[in-house]
């Protein structure tokens, strides 16, 4: 008989279990969903940050965090090889598949995705080099504008690319402001207002509706506390 998950055969070779799964990146964003999670009386097992184990059951509660690279969250929950995920929208915003939807404005990691370069006008003549690691948001954003351009491709330090000359601007993350002006460089266009967000796979959430959207409510309810719980120190 066919089986009854949608979606269902993209996966193989891992025993999903019953649990519900949760893909995340160590570092910045785990460590502020864990304050979500904790909010709601959520706990690993073990600590996520030290633990070399890439799956962390949640006591009690029939969870467990998959821990993946940053970007690579999206495609573990287009796969359903996690049931969520969380990722940042500059992540989201790279991604092409369609596998899941975005329930959730997290409010945490917040920054922005930003054309930098030096303070100087940007050469009129020719294409403009522009140095990212996220080509094709970078590619859409210039070409809303009707502004043709050389995409060069980087994996990190995005801020040297102009002052050695291999790029005239970048399209990079900025919080603070500090990297780009230790290396001389002013914001010249905000191309989106990031933070993390949790995605849920599509098969998931017909699947294991009541447990998936129990989790999304009760996520939900922790991000507005901790807003109005900040609010008096704005
Ligand atoms: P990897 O460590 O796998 O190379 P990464 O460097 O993108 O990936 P992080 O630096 O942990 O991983 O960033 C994860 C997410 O956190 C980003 O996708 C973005 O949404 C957000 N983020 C990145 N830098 C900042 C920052 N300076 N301030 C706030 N949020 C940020
Ligand atoms: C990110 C981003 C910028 C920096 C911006 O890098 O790529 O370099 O943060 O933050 P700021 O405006 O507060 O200075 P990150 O520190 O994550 O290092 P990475 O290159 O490993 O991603």
């Amino acid at each position: 008989m066919a089986e009854m998950r949608p979606q269902a055969g993209r996966v193989r070779g891992l025993d999903r279990g019953s649990t519900l799964a949760i893909a995340v990146s160590k570092g910045r964003i785990l460590s502020e969903f864990r304050i979500l999670l904790d909010r709601i009386g959520i706990k690993p097992a073990e600590d996520p940050e030290t633990s070399r184990s890439l799956v962390i059951p949640l006591k009690d509660r029939g969870l467990r965090l998959v821990i993946v690279r940053a970007a690579d969250v999206p495609t573990y929950v287009d796969y359903g090889a996690a049931d969520f995920g969380v990722a940042g929208k500059d992540v989201l915003l790279e991604y092409r598949g369609e596998g899941f939807y975005e329930p959730l404005d997290l409010d945490i990691a917040r920054c922005k995705l930003v054309v930098a370069g030096k303070a100087e006008p940007l050469p009129r003549a020719g294409r403009l080099r522009v140095a990212t690691k996220y080509v094709q948001t970078t590619r859409r954003h210039f070409a809303q504008k009707g502004d043709q351009v050389e995409v060069i491709h980087l994996y990190g330090s995005m801020e040297l690319a102009p002052l050695v000359g291999l790029a005239d601007c970048i399209v990079d993350l900025m919080d603070t402001g500090n990297t780009l002006k230790a290396n001389g460089l002013v914001v010249l266009e905000t191309i989106a207002e990031v933070s993390a967000r949790l995605i849920i796979n599509k098969a998931a959430m017909k699947v294991k509706n009541a447990s998936v959207k129990a989790l999304i409510a009760e996520l939900a309810e922790a991000v507005d506390q901790t807003a109005t719980d900040r609010k008096p120190e704005r």
